[in-house]
């Protein structure tokens, strides 16, 4: 049986295994979310809503100060805790309003997905037409929960080889993808007690989802000029921290040697873990990416990798390595959960990795990515010289700093109006001034010309609005 605040309309159901603050959370952040809860709204007192659901006062704290660290609302001293102005939380581009008579898209530099027209359709076809006339039959059926022994001895040397990776066969978990593979490492660090997880601020909202969803605590650590600010960090009661260190997502700054000195004493300190997202560390274009951390802390380190940026979201795949002291805990969660991927894209991959398919895809895509930064590059210095591409030359966004008196949401409206879609900065935990100035360029699915072509138009909206 449900019980309902009349005011608020969270429904708390007791019998559900998901706890109550947790429910307490979700209720809240729906009604901001569809509107319910407008912006400027006051909530009620943490005694008066305790009284209300029939909870403590205690859990409602909690639940209010989950949602002031995801950007959902402020709490002042003394004046209550009260709804912010958001959208729909997410990390990436930020939405533009679509006016009556704006044109349809010509050009989309939204964020996301690499270019799925070159994904390497034909070696991919005869690496299935391989795994399935070699696989065994008994590789049809259920598979080990880390996965096939083969992909994963693969994977191992792959990563030693391009990433300085440092492990064994048997560290690496076979997963779905990022979002999968922290699934399971968030458990494995809730049953080790670990409740306060840092994030990047601004960062990717995948891992701040997952954190609330799973009821532990995201605490928003900023990144400067040299990455994620350490000494935030070790002021933070986080154990545990989920980072983009090779490429930050989405500012692309690399995180300094200094810096990776002081997270290695950090963690060490707290007997903690980090979290390594390695999203698209195939893609740097300047020189070879700096390594990735495990490399250094394998005994602290969570790596992930995955192949939603290196070949497409849709084959659903990516690994985990996972500390040994750790992994009894992550197979645990996987076997109590999904049981294994697909062994027949496992299989298939493990041919296309072994017969340096790979290699040769990442080859051809990082020629063509590269030269689709230089042209985001250089129409950027010939049509808006003030602007400025941040962090290094890598990945599939730019990350644009406007010239001073821009407004990046004004600018996204203009060039939505000449049918270009450009996205300033998101994440709602961001420091609004650096929202105001920041745009995220999707260039990844564009020829050189086409960039061309958007940039120019963006300079004229740019112009416009002068
Ligand atoms: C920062 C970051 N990490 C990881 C991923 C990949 O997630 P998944 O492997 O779940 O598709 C993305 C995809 O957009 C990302 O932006």
């Amino acid at each position: 049986m449900g019980t309902t605040s009349p005011d608020l309309f969270v429904e708390l159901d007791r019998s559900r295994p998901r706890g109550l603050r947790s429910q307490v959370e979700d209720g809240l952040r729906a009604a901001i979310r569809d509107g319910r809860l407008p912006p400027g709204t006051r909530l009620p007192s943490s005694r008066a809503l305790a009284v209300d659901l029939g909870v403590t006062r205690g859990l409602v704290v909690e639940a209010y100060e989950q949602l002031a660290a995801e950007g959902y609302v402020t709490t002042v001293q003394g004046s209550g805790t009260r709804v912010n102005d958001v959208c729909a939380p997410t990390a990436g581009p930020g939405p533009v309003a679509e006016g009556p008579a704006d044109p349809p898209l010509s050009l989309d530099f939204r964020t996301g997905v690499p270019d799925l027209g070159l994904f390497p359709r034909a070696a991919w076809v005869r690496a299935t037409r391989e795994a399935l006339a070699t696989m065994p039959d008994a590789e049809l059926g259920y598979l080990p929960p880390a996965g096939l022994p083969r992909l994963r001895a693969a994977v191992a040397a792959y990563l030693g080889r391009v990433r300085g990776v440092a492990c064994e066969a048997d560290q690496v978990v076979v997963c779905n993808g990022f979002a999968h593979g922290f699934s399971l490492v968030l458990r494995a660090l809730a049953d080790r007690g670990v409740r306060d997880v840092a994030v990047e601020v601004p960062g990717y909202d995948d891992p701040r989802n997952q954190i609330a969803w799973a009821g532990a605590r995201a605490v928003a650590i900023p990144v400067d000029a040299e990455g994620v600010c350490t000494a935030d960090l070790a002021a933070s009661p986080a154990r545990a921290a989920v980072l983009t260190p090779a490429h930050q997502s989405p500012t692309g700054v690399v995180l300094s040697a200094p810096r990776r000195s002081e997270l290695a004493d950090w963690v060490r300190a707290v007997d903690g873990w980090v979290v390594e997202d390695d999203y698209d560390a195939e893609f740097r274009y300047d020189r070879h990416p700096v390594g990735a951390l495990q490399g250094v802390l394998p005994d602290r380190v969570i790596y992930h990798g995955t192949l939603s940026k290196s070949l497409a979201p849709g084959v659903r795949l990516g690994w985990l390595v996972v500390p040994p002291d750790l992994l009894d805990d992550v197979l645990a969660a996987r076997k109590a959960t999904d049981g294994m991927t697909a062994s027949l894209i496992q299989a298939t991959f493990a041919v296309f990795l072994e017969r340096g398919d790979l290699d040769r895809h990442l080859r051809r895509a990082r020629r063509a990515y590269r030269e689709r930064r230089d042209a985001v590059v250089a129409a950027l210095a010939r049509e808006l010289p003030e602007a400025r591409v941040e962090g290094v030359s890598a990945g599939l966004n730019a990350f644009v700093t406007l010239p001073p008196g821009l407004d990046s949401g004004e600018v996204a409206v203009a060039a939505r109006r000449r049918g270009i879609g450009v996205y300033p900065l998101a994440d709602r935990l961001a420091d609004p001034g650096l929202r105001a100035r920041s745009l995220v360029l999707g260039y990844g699915r564009f020829r050189p010309d086409q960039i061309d072509q958007g940039i120019e138009t963006l300079a004229a909206a740019v112009a416009g609005l002068a």
